[in-house]
């Protein structure tokens, strides 16, 4: 794992744990964008305490970038603690259409409700929550079937709420504020960084891109391989700088003098990664909560 500590910035964190929490009463239910590739880590564990009673939508976006089998392993895993994962893409549209019967199937008491008391029309409202670069606006934009402008979440801009008119009889709430995840553990800023969470001007990229491949060599070795000509044999004991270095000098990435370029090696191969090109690759598995939960119960 990495040597370098990553560094974060939890920006307004505490301003828009006050904007969720001010805003929590005007909407009926909260809906959480995570990303299907890292489950864990673009989970903000905040989420269910700051939200308190009012119903989550969980939503694992980006699935088309993630391996479909961990897909399918994580559909099972949350099915078997009685919740109902939706794992969609807003590029493909996969599953897009299952997002409105899954609101009104959470918030059926409330629906019944409103009908007894003669105001079956009232429109529902959810607020959108997650970190950045999970796709929270795409989404809105894909619901409303509008592009609009998104929502603004740099530090010390005025942060302005945004209503938009989404699918029949529901209205979303577009948060402008910055989520992280709390992450002591540097594992979870790895995958951040990996999939274009954090910035890439505040990381050094030369880390991520060969923790990256350390990763892919031990969760997709067979994608990573045959997507950079690579044996198995010969990068089993190398470092992930190396293996960098010897894709690099794979792809003709030589500077003047025939040095290799690592830096173009470093953000080709994180680019790639984060487009899906070397495959449809999940950095996360449910088996690693379970190792995680080894971890701190020990
Ligand atoms: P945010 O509001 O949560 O910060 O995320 P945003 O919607 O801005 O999306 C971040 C990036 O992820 C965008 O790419 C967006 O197109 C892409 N994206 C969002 N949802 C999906 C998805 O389901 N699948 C895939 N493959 N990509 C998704 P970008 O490169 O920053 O911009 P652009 O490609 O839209 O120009």
């Amino acid at each position: 794992m990495p040597s370098t500590v990553i560094q974060w910035f939890p920006g307004h964190m505490a301003k828009t744990r006050r904007l969720i929490a001010q805003r929590l009463p005007l909407v009926d239910i909260v809906i959480e964008v995570l990303d299907a590739r890292i489950p864990i880590s673009s989970k903000n564990p905040e989420i269910l305490s700051l939200c308190g009673k009012k119903p989550i939508l969980t939503i694992f976006n980006k699935s088309s970038l993630a391996d479909k089998e961990v897909n399918k392993q994580w559909i099972a895993f949350y099915k078997a603690q009685g919740q109902h994962p939706l794992f969609v893409d807003c590029k493909t549209g996969t599953n897009i259409q299952h997002i409105e019967g899954e609101i009104r199937s959470i918030l059926a008491e409330k629906i019944k409700k409103n009908e007894e008391k003669g105001m079956a029309g009232r429109r529902l409202k959810a607020m959108v929550v997650g970190i950045p670069n999970v796709g929270k606006s795409t989404l809105i934009n894909k619901l409303s079937g509008a592009a609009k402008a998104k929502a603004e979440d740099r530090p010390g801009v005025t942060l302005r709420e945004q209503w938009v008119s989404a699918m029949k009889g529901i209205d979303l709430l577009d948060m402008p504020g910055v989520l992280w995840p709390k992450f002591e553990d540097q594992q979870v800023g790895q995958c951040l960084a990996a999939t274009g969470a954090i910035k890439d001007d505040i990381l050094d990229l030369e880390q991520v891109s060969s923790s990256l491949c350390e990763q892919l060599r031990e969760l997709a070795p067979n994608k990573f391989c045959a997507r950079y000509k690579l044996n198995i044999d010969q990068i089993e004991g190398l470092s992930g700088r190396e293996i960098c270095a010897l894709i690099g000098k794979k792809r003709g990435m030589l500077l003047p003098g025939g040095a290799i370029d690592t830096d173009r090696a470093n953000r080709m191969i994180l680019d790639e990664f984060r487009e899906a090109k070397i495959g449809q690759i999940s950095l996360e598995t449910p088996a690693m909560t379970k190792k995680q939960r080894e971890v701190t119960d020990v």
